[in-house]
């Protein structure tokens, strides 16, 4: 379970990355030209965000690299503190941003989105382990 788990949490990354960037993308070309619509785009970055945060929650548990006693070693102190508590805020601010931008007026709504999910994507992308950290995580 342990292995499936992990395979599904690091693919589903580039999923989640995508998503938001479509998401900030459309939010931005939405706000600049005034539209007062809703986008599903939206709800799919946050579900996908969500999905993602459910697999991290089991892994945390269940996880070798998740290890207290071992804090003073930068790959334990990685997993168990950094990684975890910047992607509980990114996963955050993605969704209260989408729940303001449902309850913001008109084009408002584009924006409350392109800020709250811009910043999230920001901390993901410095919070997630990529290959060249040296941190024993690869690519997919
Ligand atoms: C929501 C955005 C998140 C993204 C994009 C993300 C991404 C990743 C990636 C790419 C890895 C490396 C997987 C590999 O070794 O191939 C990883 C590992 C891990 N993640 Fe996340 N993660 C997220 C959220 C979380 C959360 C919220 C938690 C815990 C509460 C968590 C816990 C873990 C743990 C424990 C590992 C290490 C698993 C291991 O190698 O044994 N992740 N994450």
């Amino acid at each position: 379970m342990y292995n499936g788990l992990l395979h599904a949490h690091s693919g589903l990354r580039y999923v989640v990355l995508i998503l938001l960037l479509a998401a900030i993308g459309t939010a931005y070309s939405n706000w600049q030209k005034g539209d007062t619509k809703d986008n599903k785009l939206y709800s799919f970055a946050l579900i996908a965000t969500h999905i993602q945060l459910l697999i991290g929650i089991v892994l945390y548990v269940i996880s070798p690299k998740v290890e207290f006693e071992m804090i003073s070693d930068r790959l334990y102190r990685f997993f168990t503190i950094e990684h975890s508590i910047m992607m509980l805020i990114a996963v955050t601010l993605i969704t209260v941003g989408r729940v303001r931008s449902r309850k913001a007026e008109g084009a408002l709504r584009h924006r409350t989105v392109l800020f709250f999910y811009a910043m999230a994507l920001v901390i993901m992308l410095v919070a997630i382990p990529w290959p060249f950290r040296d941190l024993g995580a690869g690519w997919f």
